[in-house]
This record gives C-alpha cells, sequence and structure tokens, in this order.
C-alpha cells in the first residue's frame, strides 16, 4: 500500500494513552503520522510522546506556524482523519462544524474520510444529544468505530469504552484502503464501508411471512423487508458473505447476496436454520406471522357457506429466534427485532430488554410501528439494546445509515466474543 499521510486527532479523555499505540501502528504500517492533540489532550498524554512515537512534530495551537498556514495545512494534506479516542465534547464540535482550535480546524479543511471511536461514560455516549450529534456524523459518511462495551475508568461498565487501537487501524485504513483519492470527493452515502465483516458469513431474514388460508388468500403483515434488505447489502459492503432469506420483499432483493425465498414462517424457519449452523451473525429482520391457520383450505372460502361470520383457527408458530437463542450459539451474534406499538419511551426500552432476554439474542434493535411508523418508510429510528441490558446505541436516518449503524455494534459484539473464547 503506498504511504498514506494520516492525521489522528487525539481529545481529553483517559482513553487518550490508547492513541498511543493506534499511532505505532499507522507508522509501523509505513504511513506518515500527524498527531493533533487537544490541550487537554495533552493533559494525559505529554507531546513528546507523541512526537517519539509519530516521527513528527505535533502542534496543539492555532496560533503557532501562522506563516505556513498551518490551521488549514495540515488537514488539507491529509488523506484520512482518524479521531481517537473522540469525547462527547468534541463529537459535539464536529457536528456543529466548530474550529476553535488546530484540531477543528484541521477536520474542516480536509476533504480526506473521517474515522471517529468515541470514549466516554455510558450516560454521556447514551444522552441524546451525543446520539443525535454521531447520528448526523454518520449521515455524512463518518465511520464511527466503537464505542466497545465494557470495564470504564470508574467502577462502572457498560457501552463507551474506547474500541481496541487495532481495530480503529483495521477500520480506519480499512474506510481508505479501496480507492483514498475517489473516497475524499465521495459523498455519504456512496462513502466507502469498512471491510470489518471481512471473512464473516452473516445471514439477514427480511420482509414478512404470509401464511396461506386459501389458494388466494392469506394472513400477513405490513413489513416491507427494507431494513433487512439495507442490513444485508451493507453487511455485504463490509465484506461478509451474505444469505438473505427473503419473505414476501417489496423491492428488489440486493445484489451479490445468496437469497432464499420463503413464504411461510415454517419455511422462513427452515431456511434460517440451514443458514445459521455456519454463519457467525444472525440478524432477524423479518416480521414472522405468529400464527399460521390451523388448517388451508384446498378451494377457495366461499362466503356463502359461512353465513354472516367466518371463525378462524390458528395455532402457534414456532418462534424461530428463540429457538436459536436457546441452542448453544457460541460465537454467533444473534439479532433480534422488535417493532412495537407502544407511545411512551422509557416502556418502549423495557419491553426491548425484556424481550432479548427471553428469545436469548446478544442484541435487540427496537423501533416503533404504526399507522405510519415504520414499516415501508425509507428513515427508521431504533435502539439497539445489548447483552447487560443497556442502550448501545439509538440510531436514526436512512434504513442504509440504521444499518451501518446495527453493524458497527455486531463488530463490536464479534470482537468481544472473540475475546471471551476460551483460545484467544
Ligand atoms: O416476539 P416478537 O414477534 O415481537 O419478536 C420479534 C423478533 O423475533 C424478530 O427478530 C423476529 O424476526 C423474531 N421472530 C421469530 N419467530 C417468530 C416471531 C418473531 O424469529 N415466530
Amino acid at each position: 500500500m503506498s504511504r498514506l499521510n494520516i492525521v489522528v486527532g487525539v481529545t481529553g479523555g483517559i482513553a487518550a494513552y490508547k492513541a498511543v499505540s493506534l499511532v505505532r501502528q499507522l507508522v509501523l504500517e509505513g504511513h506518515d503520522v500527524h498527531v493533533v492533540p487537544t490541550e487537554s489532550a495533552l493533559r494525559f498524554v505529554g507531546r513528546p510522546t507523541f512526537e517519539a512515537i509519530s516521527r513528527n512534530p505535533v502542534h496543539t495551537e492555532l496560533y503557532e506556524g501562522v506563516a505556513e498556514v498551518r490551521h488549514v495545512a495540515i488537514g488539507q494534506a491529509a488523506d484520512l482523519i482518524v479521531i481517537a479516542p473522540a469525547t462527547a465534547n468534541t463529537i459535539a464540535k464536529l457536528a456543529a462544524g466548530l474550529a476553535d482550535d488546530l484540531l477543528g480546524n484541521t477536520v474542516l479543511a480536509s476533504r480526506a474520510p473521517l474515522v471517529v471511536a468515541p470514549a466516554m461514560h455510558t450516560e454521556m455516549w447514551q444522552h441524546p444529544a451525543t446520539q443525535a450529534n454521531v447520528a448526523l456524523l454518520r449521515e455524512r459518511g463518518v465511520t464511527i468505530v466503537g464505542p466497545a462495551v465494557g470495564q470504564l475508568t470508574g467502577a462502572d461498565s457498560g457501552p463507551g469504552r474506547l474500541e481496541e487501537p487495532e481495530t480503529i487501524a483495521a477500520a480506519a485504513l480499512a474506510r481508505v484502503g479501496r480507492a483514498p483519492s475517489e473516497a475524499s470527493a465521495s459523498t455519504a452515502s456512496d462513502a466507502p464501508a469498512p471491510r470489518d465483516l471481512e471473512g464473516r458469513r452473516v445471514v439477514v431474514s427480511a420482509g414478512g411471512t404470509r401464511e396461506p388460508l386459501d389458494p388466494v388468500r392469506f394472513l400477513g403483515n405490513r413489513s416491507s423487508g427494507k431494513q433487512g434488505i439495507a442490513i444485508a447489502e451493507a453487511a455485504r459492503a463490509r465484506g461478509a458473505s451474505v444469505t438473505l432469506v427473503a419473505a414476501n420483499l417489496e423491492v428488489g432483493a440486493p445484489a451479490g447476496c445468496e437469497v432464499r425465498t420463503v413464504q411461510t414462517a415454517l419455511e422462513l424457519q427452515h431456511a434460517v436454520a440451514e443458514a445459521a449452523a455456519t454463519a457467525d451473525v444472525v440478524v432477524m429482520a423479518a416480521a414472522v406471522a405468529d400464527y399460521r391457520p390451523a388448517s388451508v383450505s384446498e378451494q377457495k372460502i366461499k362466503k356463502d357457506a359461512s353465513g354472516d361470520g367466518l371463525v378462524l383457527e390458528l395455532v402457534r408458530n414456532p418462534d424461530i429466534l428463540a429457538g436459536l437463542g436457546r441452542a448453544p450459539h457460541d460465537g454467533t451474534v444473534l439479532v433480534g427485532f422488535a417493532a412495537e406499538t407502544e407511545p411512551d419511551d422509557d416502556r418502549l426500552l423495557e419491553l426491548a430488554r425484556a424481550k432479548r432476554r427471553a428469545k436469548g439474542a446478544e442484541l435487540l434493535v427496537v423501533n416503533r410501528v404504526g399507522w405510519n411508523e415504520g414499516f415501508a418508510a425509507d428513515d427508521n429510528r431504533v435502539a439497539i439494546i445489548g447483552r447487560d441490558d443497556a442502550v448501545v446505541t439509538e440510531a436514526h436516518g436512512s434504513k442504509a445509515s440504521v444499518a451501518h449503524a446495527i453493524l458497527d455494534v455486531v463488530v463490536s459484539e464479534l470482537h468481544h466474543a472473540a475475546e471471551a473464547a476460551p483460545n484467544h
């Protein structure tokens, strides 16, 4: 790979010490690394450390080097900017486009792809202001790496921990690995995805099942399959080999995925079970009918034969996700969905937490649905509940950007599953 000019922005958090290792890795890969710490970052790690590790002078001051117009020169020369750790404050400044220090100026003066690795306490990460800022950055095409879930600085643990330096370095290099010069001119929607699912097998169920009553009628639901398709597409773009179990999609399946077409819950169960046997990730985005008619009429049901009313007998369908969740699935990340009509935010999250536990899924993505919300829309708003019942992240925007936000959490989960594995 040709030598890249990489700016590493470091902001003021305890995790700043991990930036030293990130810088070292990028230097060892042969890149020219320029560290731009904020004033508060230097309270955690001294300038000489960054200078020695990056092998370049380190500047923080806006009014140093004015003759060489440094406040824009560093950003203009960069092929890639990585900010790690990024505090809630810096994320807010990036979202607003503030440039009151050298790092802010560097980012604004640059067309290079931006990769941001947040690190902060769980409450700060989950604050609606931070979540809105992160969503805005994602929509602009910024790659967000992490945060991971784990032990934080104090006694607490939860989402907010800086991703490991290797993960950040890999995601950052993947971001430009494909075509740095094109990437710098790209827009949010065609920004290259990180190849962080390379070699992974991902199964996604999408759409809504249809349970036949007779040769012409069925019991169904309003799921269009758009969110599931967006996840399949995003996973493929991030390097995964993807099996899409497609239940009555309203839109075409994406190219490059193996597609298994199904109609009913039982067909979906069969297809998912087969594909899940070798999968690293199973995302159950499909809306599966909980009940099916006890019997399917061979002939079209006649209204004359049933008089003024018609009673249908229904039987329960198997809960496919709960079946996967109950079976040992070491190393496989199961992602469930909950589409709920509950209007109260807190109660919505409580329902989602209970559902995640009941299904045995590692992650549960919850969104609100209603007559005018959720299903056929092109945008979505979700919260993701993790294994410790905390809201790992919230995302809103296009279904494609929500898909990437979900996969960011999946990648972090895979990483931690590997760390927890006995032979790691
Ligand atoms: O219980 P509920 O239908 O709300 O759960 C939704 C989640 O469970 C979704 O991920 C859906 O794909 C999955 N599910 C399933 N089998 C069913 C019903 C739902 O796998 N019979």
